[in-house]
């Protein structure tokens, strides 16, 4: 146990920081300030700012003992980076802070509450893991750890789930029930990953409420990062199943992030699950979290990055890690649907349009391009006669390119960074099924130098990747087999960092 692990992150990432120029960061995606970043944490309002923490082990671009890396930020676009919010510095959490959430108390505090990971070695030489929540006061900058912890233990889980794998909290504010409550993610007896619902008066005492949603066999293991929220009427869960199996074009194997949406019942405090669906099909995205903005928005922001995809780094990085841009929620067609935050509208400019564009060979148009950008591409048939495939390669120099191809008739959108200039990409392409709308698509794309978003069809579908591409290649090609016409908005962003 290193009880100044605090102030040494701090005096730490203070003097390295330095070393990672502008030049070299995202404009608007929050990236880790020195060293590792995985899952969003704590996302909440408070006291005038959005705060975001993160998992952060600040001294190598590795995952290690983690931290609670820190930023805010007034419209969720500029982020103020903020010292190490906690450390793994008492006996309960030294293996590490690991992911959880935040809230704000009646009495002006904020509240973070985490998983505290304590690892012994036993008698018979193994090393045993236990995971437990924890929970910390603090003024939006320094924070202390409660006397009480750790104050959600195993002891409260159901007969046989695991001790180990009980992690992720995440806390809201019932006023109705007059009650904290808190989603936590486990491995139940019979293998199956679950969201168990647990309750608290004061934050000291817990008790297990009810199990709210399972893996039921068929979507993947432990159910990391879950969230719970209701939206318009309808209940729903997010979560981030390890080790599932691939399902058609929905799922695919190892690491998945989905949501689950139904009903909830507030007296029995069940939930009945209508579906579930992947939240993002890009190669990057996982552990999304949700706030509630002052002014009633579901706000959820990922980690732009993926377990199966994160163990080869740009050679000489000083930093690993990225969010993705904060996106709205809301339901549309049985869809949980996601576009970036309205803010970012706010800041266009040098907004430029093309009406009708009749694109049948590889082409390119006055001044779009670009790496930081926001972009929306209206596609459809020319004269009916339904055209073969649409491509958009972006980030190109004409040999370096991201592409977007969409086949029309299996209605599948094919994302594919293989020719994106990274040499070590396990994974490099997606095929993704799409609504069939006769040849229809509506895209946005949202560029931030090492990343691509793309919202589909009013953001029903969200797909999401990193790209290390050289920021020279900044052409966008347009191109057909067949005829199609385009309606293109491109809009540079007034952002500065
Ligand atoms: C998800 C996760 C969480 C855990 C954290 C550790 O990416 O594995 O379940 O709290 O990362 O860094």
């Amino acid at each position: 146990m290193n009880p100044d692990a605090l102030s040494e992150a701090r005096a730490y990432e203070m003097l390295h920081e330095k070393s990672i120029s502008p030049d070299d960061r995202p404009v608007f995606h929050v990236s880790s300030r020195i060293g590792w970043m995985n899952d969003p944490n704590g996302f909440s309002f408070y006291h005038g700012y959005y705060h975001l923490f993160y998992q952060y082990h600040p001294y190598r671009t590795v995952w290690g003992p983690m931290h609670w890396g820190h930023v805010r930020s007034k419209d969720l676009l500029h982020w103020e980076f903020l010292p190490t919010a906690i450390a793994p510095d008492t006996d309960y959490d030294k293996n590490g802070c690991y992911s959880g959430s935040a809230l704000e108390l009646k009495d002006g505090r904020q509240l973070l509450m985490y998983t505290s990971v304590q690892k012994e070695s036993q008698p018979d030489g193994t090393i045993a893991e236990f995971q437990t929540q924890s929970i910390a006061f603090g003024d939006g900058i320094d924070y202390v750890k409660s006397e009480h912890n750790p104050i959600l233990t195993s002891d409260l889980l159901p007969a046989g789930a695991s001790t180990k794998d009980f992690r992720d909290p995440k806390i809201w504010r019932d006023d109705m029930d007059q009650c904290y409550y808190a989603v936590v993610g486990s491995i139940l007896a019979d293998s199956n990953g679950a969201v168990l619902l647990f309750c608290s008066d004061d934050l000291i005492h817990w008790s297990y409420v009810s199990t709210l949603e399972e893996s039921r066999q068929e979507y993947g293991s432990m159910w990391e990062c879950p969230d719970f929220f209701i939206l318009e009427q309808s209940a729903v869960i997010l979560a981030s199943p390890t080790s599932m199996y691939a399902k058609d074009l929905e799922f695919h194997n190892g690491h998945n992030a989905v949501y689950s949406i139904g009903s909830y019942n507030r007296i029995t405090h069940s939930f009945t699950r209508r579906e579930v669906r992947t939240l993002d099909y890009g190669l990057d995205f996982y552990a999304a979290q949700t706030m509630l903005s002052p002014n009633g928005r579901r706000i959820m922001i990922g980690w732009m990055q993926s377990w199966d995809n994160c163990h080869k780094q740009p050679k000489g990085c000083r930093y690993f890690g990225m969010m993705t841009v904060p996106r709205e929620l809301f339901l549309h067609n049985g869809y949980l649907c996601q576009l970036p935050v309205r803010e970012l509208s706010d800041c266009h400019k040098n907004t430029i349009i093309f009406r009708q564009v009749s694109v049948s060979s590889p082409i390119e148009l006055n001044q779009l391009k670009g790496r930081v950008l926001d972009m929306t591409i209206q596609i459809r048939p020319s004269k009916d006669q339904l055209y073969d495939h649409c491509f958009i390669h972006l980030a190109s120099d004409g040999k370096l390119r991201t592409t977007i191809c969409y086949d029309p008739r299996k209605s599948i959108l094919h994302f594919d960074r293989t020719y994106s200039g990274f040499l070590y990409d396990l994974i490099a392409a997606r095929d993704v099924s799409v609504r069939n709308r006769n040849g229809c698509l509506d895209l946005r794309i949202v560029m931030d130098r090492f990343s691509v978003e793309i919202f589909v069809n009013g953001g029903e579908q969200a797909i999401t990747s990193v790209i290390h591409t050289p920021q020279s290649a900044d052409r966008i090609i347009l191109d057909a087999e067949g005829t199609v016409l385009m309606d293109i908005e491109k809009s540079d962003l007034n952002i500065t960092i």
